[in-house]
């Protein structure tokens, strides 16, 4: 039996699509019963900051997948919050006798690095002591980021704000993502190794803002901009300063191409080629409608 955590989220829905599809024997960790209805799968109600809930929702499960909000503009005992949360699942894991976890981590994951990157890296550390057998995905951007406002950068009308410089990044589709982590949960392959995850292609900023003008009828500009401009538009947001400047150094990065490489993970692990922008986009009709009437 597979647990879902995450099993709302960008990714973890598309795992439960798959696993249905599969017909895998599998369980999804929902904050409450109108989420687990809504999912038409096999649900338990739980929250991780609820150790019992955690307990409760393992029992029978060998296999889980981890999959948490990422990082977030407070911190709770000086650490990012998804470190206690993502440490309280592995606990209930190991606790129960579950052998194996794949976590959905992020690219560059490493202690003491800016936020989700650091958070990750920590987690990283933990499961890998843990005594379970795990898989670590560390995916770069998600396409998904651009259906929700909420976690890309931009300004009163719409327009994207990023790096300055021809930042180019391999934005990946989370289907693919979750693809990567059914084959993994179904099968044999992969322990102990982690996997760099990506598109097919390695797209500008200025790029995407011209296909979401397209796919949104409107037009969606760029703006590249300096770390520090972004600090001081993220601290105007009310973003702790710490916390901004950590999220602004990310931005930099982006801009040195940090997330701007091809791999060939999610065909190995899935035996199919990644999703590009415009298949993604081509997805979601409700999001993109003028490409239909193009
Ligand atoms: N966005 C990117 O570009 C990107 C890139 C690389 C890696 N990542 C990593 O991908 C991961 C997922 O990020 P995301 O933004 O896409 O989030 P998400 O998966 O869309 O959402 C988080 C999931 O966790 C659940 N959740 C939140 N708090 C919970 C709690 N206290 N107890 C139980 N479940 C809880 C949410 O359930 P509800 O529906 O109830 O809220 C939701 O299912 C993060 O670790 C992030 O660092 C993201």
């Amino acid at each position: 039996m597979i647990l879902v955590t995450g099993a709302t989220g960008s990714t973890g829905r598309h795992l439960v699509a798959q696993l249905t599809d599969r017909g895998a024997a599998f369980r999804a960790l929902v904050r409450d019963d109108d989420k687990g209805r809504a999912l038409g799968a096999d649900y338990a109600v739980g929250d991780y900051d609820d150790p019992d809930s955690l307990a409760a929702a393992m029992a029978g499960v060998d296999r889980v997948f981890l999959a948490s909000p990422g990082a977030q503009g407070y911190l709770v005992d000086g650490e990012q919050p998804m470190i206690g949360w993502e440490r309280n699942v592995i606990d209930a894991a190991k606790a129960a006798g579950a052998t194996y976890a794949v976590k959905l981590s992020v690219w560059h994951a490493h202690r003491g690095g800016p936020m989700s990157e650091g958070a990750h890296g920590v987690v990283e550390d933990h499961l890998k002591a843990s005594g379970l057998e795990w898989t670590i995905l560390q995916p770069g951007g998600f396409m998904q980021n651009f259906l929700r406002p909420e976690t890309s950068l931009g300004d009163e009308d719409g327009n994207l704000i990023g790096p300055e410089g021809d930042a180019r990044v391999a934005f990946i589709d989370c289907r693919d993502i979750a693809a990567c982590a059914a084959a993994l949960l179904t099968g044999e392959t992969g322990r102990g190794e982690s996997f760099v995850l990506t598109g097919p292609e390695v797209i500008t900023y200025a790029e995407v803002a011209a296909k979401l003008s397209d796919g949104r009828g409107l037009p969606v500009g760029f703006s590249g901009q300096p770390e520090a401009a972004i600090a001081d538009r993220l601290r105007g947001l009310g973003l702790d300063p710490a916390l901004a400047a950590e999220t602004a150094s990310l931005y930099a990065s982006l801009g040195r191409g940090a997330y701007g490489q091809v791999t060939d993970a999610v065909r190995r692990l899935t035996g199919a080629e990644p999703r590009s922008f415009d298949e993604f986009m081509a997805a979601h009709p409700d999001a993109f409608g003028a490409l239909a009437r193009a």
